[in-house]
């Protein structure tokens, strides 16, 4: 049922507050992280060596995004694959190493696969779920539920959001467990994470309007580019994923960092450019390489979009649009920053006249290899 809404993704997004909220309820006390369905598994968490992440599209942006947090807080290596690469190339793990899968279905077969192939090799495994009782959480060691609800539109918005917040949840945790993250900061980070629903809230009423509208003016563009760097990096591919599946447009996320590497050779006048620009307070020297890569691309006649933090102001001459979002901690920016490019690939699908809920060629849980 769409209660009202003119799509499951609309709905969808306009939960994506919930999403967070619900995924750590009941997994704070006091100011801490205390996963209950963790209890009695400590032995998985302190002996790893190194974890490896394996997902596919959304789910895997969400993991790269969540090891970030996972190796700042818990000093462990994480790496993150695609699940259908990782299971044939003979990857080095064995008992020391925890394989964290993510999958919003749980029924993904190239995830699931992945899960199973690093349990024969003696891996142990933990799985981000949100339906409770699917197959994948079931062939894991351990499970950590996702509580985004049911998610229906094919392409994932606040699954996504709700797997960032696990995994955030999972670092804290075993940051804890390993004693690499103190009390006091621990309890820092869960305040922010709890700070994040109300945030996400207030961009939905300030600027969701505003985003469909101006998405309603680029129903013609044929080419868009996200630039991201350190975390909002997978926000960049996550949103050029979304304008690919919602809007059929081509689009391609980039590290900033990367332009001169080669994309910058893409930028030509007129050139639409997402950029996701890392708080100035928080993070003062990234998000001054990234202005920096602003004026190199508009100096080159891109036409900037710039994803900033209100009353960041440095941002200000060099992009043509700016969608603001509320300050958060460094980490904590992607949870914010994904939300106006979820709500802009649906506004240039509905301005397109396309079925957002249904893309062509999709389907929500792909059970085949
Ligand atoms: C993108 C999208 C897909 C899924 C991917 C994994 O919007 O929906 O990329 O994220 O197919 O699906 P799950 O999370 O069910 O394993």
């Amino acid at each position: 049922d769409k209660g009202g809404w003119s799509s499951f993704m609309a709905k969808e997004i306009s939960e994506e507050p919930e999403a967070v909220a619900n995924t750590i309820l009941g997994r704070t006390r006091d100011g801490q992280v205390v996963i209950p369905e963790l209890d009695g598994l400590d032995d998985l968490f302190a002996g790893i060596q190194r974890v490896i992440i394996v997902a596919c599209g959304t789910a895997a942006y969400a993991g790269m995004v969540g090891k970030y947090a996972i190796e700042q807080w818990a000093r462990v290596p994480v790496d993150v694959e695609l699940a259908h690469e990782f299971r044939y190339r003979d990857p080095v793990i064995g008992a020391d190493t925890l394989v964290v899968s993510i999958s919003q279905s749980g029924e993904t077969m190239d995830t699931l696969m992945a899960v199973k192939y690093a349990r024969e090799r003696g891996a142990r495994t933990l799985s981000i779920c949100n339906t409770q009782g699917a197959t994948i959480p079931r062939e894991s060691d351990a499970i950590v539920y996702t509580h985004a609800g049911p998610e229906v539109a094919v392409a994932s918005t606040k699954a996504f959001v709700a797997q960032i917040t696990a995994l955030y949840l999972l670092g804290l945790h075993v940051g804890r467990v390993r004693g690499t993250v103190g009390a006091t900061e621990a309890a820092q980070h869960v305040l922010e994470l709890e700070s994040i629903p109300d945030k996400i809230r207030r961009i939905l009423s300030n600027e969701q309007e505003r985003i469909e509208q101006f998405a309603h003016w680029m129903a013609d563009t044929r080419s868009v580019l996200f630039l991201g760097r350190h975390v909002g990096y997978p926000i960049a591919l996550e949103g050029a994923l979304k304008l690919k599946e919602l809007a059929y447009i081509h689009a391609e996320g980039f590290a900033a960092g990367e332009l001169k590497h080669g994309p910058i050779a893409l930028i030509e006048p007129g050139q639409p450019v997402f950029v996701i620009v890392p708080s100035p307070r928080e993070s003062a020297e990234l998000q001054k390489k990234v202005v920096s890569n602003i004026e190199e691309i508009r100096a080159r006649g891109a036409r900037v979009i710039a994803i900033a933090e209100e009353g960041d102001a440095a941002v200000l001459p060099y992009a043509d649009e700016v969608l603001h979002i509320p300050l958060a901690g460094p980490l904590f920016e992607p949870l914010l920053a994904v939300v106006p490019l979820h709500i802009f690939a649906m506004g240039l699908s509905m301005a397109k006249g396309l079925d957002v809920d249904q893309p062509r060629n999709l389907a929500k849980s792909v059970t085949v290899e």
